[in-house]
């Protein structure tokens, strides 16, 4: 069912599983800044340890040995390598600790993916104004050179940003994730501009100056939900789920796989809203100058984070004050017929993901696809026999294969998110997406295999195994 050189993987962050906040002269980051403020995080809880794979790294190594990943998705900390986030300042000992990682992977035939930016930028940066100012895409630009020159002998799949529509939204249009700003309507625009210039600008480095010796491909990890009108027969519902599909996956998307540029859709929604609102400041939503990096053909692969599917109609254009929910006015919905999987928003949508990617496959240009994040989450009492778990993972699965054989669309891996219970934001520990569990109030932190991971070790190794023997 998939080919024998399918990409069988789980994903991780830095922030949310290394902990060593302070260690060996790694600089603080803002989510080190904002989980340690009160009323941020569920129960006030931080990622100063975590999952401690800072010192464990033997253990995580271990995990993904027992499940036979092929593929192992991690993020560096900017400011584990570059405490000040600037390459005047590079801390030796981040750079052993990610060169042991990706040594003893390769060791084990496990393959590393690694994103430069998973949501954790060094506070210094932060204080220079962080993603807001233009300047960051210089500075981000120097720090993926510095990885490439550093590890790219080895990496060969890079992701430069993970989710700049969360990154935008939630870290400055809602302020519920780090550097919890709300400047409605206003900065999350600005800010994935910059995260786009960004990318844009470190796709380029390596396209210029170390695709021709290091051969390894990049691109940006754009998340996503399915969405569909809620009532298919009604005209406004299905526009209302077009600019949806704009406002989201479109804003990052399409200029890197299209036109260069923002969906037209999008900034005339804007610009209507502006006007009908009095707004008179400078275009919210900014255009790329003829000083800024090419956007367009800045991925060398379709990077998706899958979770869920909503149901939409138009809505939100009763809004009086400036918001992107106004702009986009679309409100989204979940079908009472899906099942919640843990956490409130996660209602689990099979199918979802199989029309995602159809529609990836026919509006991006037919794009080489790697799933890089997709998973289940438990709340409340531990579940070690999560059978639930395990048939929405195996039927997700099967969509991805007819999504493949029926649709053609050329996915090229799968990675489960994530490796291990870690640190899921402001809802702290108290959300496990792992396909192990791990216990927070041992010590030891001990590690221990859920049925959902053997049964994902399970389809591995069937499909891993009989597509090399065919
Ligand atoms: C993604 C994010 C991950 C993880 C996951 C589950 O948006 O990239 O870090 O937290 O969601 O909520």
């Amino acid at each position: 069912m998939f080919p024998s050189d399918f990409a069988w993987g789980a994903s991780t962050s830095a922030y949310q599983i290394e902990g060593g906040w302070q260690a060996d002269g790694k600089g603080p980051s803002i989510w080190d800044t904002f989980s340690h403020e009160k009323g941020r995080v569920f129960e006030d809880q931080n990622g100063d340890v975590a999952c401690n794979s800072y010192e464990l790294w033997e253990k995580d190594l271990e995990c993904i040995r027992q499940l036979g990943l092929t593929h192992y998705r991690l993020s560096f900390s900017w400011a584990r390598l570059l405490p000040d986030g600037t390459t005047r300042n590079v801390n030796h000992k981040g750079v052993q600790y990610y060169n042991r990682v990706i040594d003893d992977l390769l060791a084990c035939h496990v393959s590393p993916m690694v994103t430069l930016y998973h949501f954790d930028l060094p506070q210094a940066l932060e204080d220079l104004g962080g993603w807001k100012s233009p300047g960051i895409a210089t500075h981000f630009d120097n720090y993926a050179k510095f990885c490439f020159q550093t590890f790219g002998d080895r990496v060969k799949l890079w992701l430069t940003i993970n989710e700049p529509l969360i990154c935008a939204k939630l870290g400055y249009e809602d302020g519920i994730h780090a550097p919890g700003v709300k400047e409605k309507g206003i900065s999350a625009y600005q800010v994935g501009h910059n995260l786009l210039r960004a990318h844009a600008m470190a796709w380029h480095s390596y396209d210029s100056e170390y695709r021709a010796t290091q051969r390894g491909a990049v691109s940006l990890a754009l998340n996503s939900d399915w969405l569909e009108p809620l009532n298919p027969g009604s005209n406004e519902d299905i526009a209302a789920t077009e600019r949806d599909l704009v406002f989201t996956l479109g804003w990052f998307a399409w200029p890197v796989f299209v036109t260069g540029d923002y969906p037209e859709m999008m900034r005339s929604a804007i610009e209507h809203r502006s006007k009908k609102l009095g707004y008179s400041g400078p275009p919210r939503l900014p255009s790329f100058s003829k000083d800024d990096p090419t956007i367009l053909g800045t991925a060398d692969f379709f990077a998706l984070n899958y979770y869920t599917s909503r149901k939409v109609k138009a809505g939100g254009d009763a809004e009086q004050t400036l918001c992107m929910k106004s702009d986009r006015d679309a409100e989204e919905f979940i079908d009472p017929s899906w099942p919640i999987c843990g956490v409130s928003w996660l209602a689990v949508v099979p199918y979802g993901l199989r029309k995602l990617l159809k529609y990836i496959k026919d509006t991006f240009n037919d794009p080489t696809v790697y799933i890089t994040e997709n998973g289940f989450s438990q709340m409340g009492p531990l579940q070690m026999e999560d059978v639930q778990r395990c048939e929405f993972s195996s039927s997700t699965i099967l969509e991805v294969a007819k999504a493949m054989q029926e649709d053609g669309v050329k996915v090229r891996g799968y990675f489960a998110w994530s490796l291990m219970d870690n640190f899921e934001w402001a809802d702290g520990f108290s959300v496990r997406f792992g396909l192990f569990h791990v216990d927070f109030s041992d010590a030891k932190l001990s590690r221990t295999m859920y049925l959902y991971g053997q049964e994902y070790a399970k389809i591995i190794s069937k499909h891993h195994n009989s597509g090399q023997t065919h």
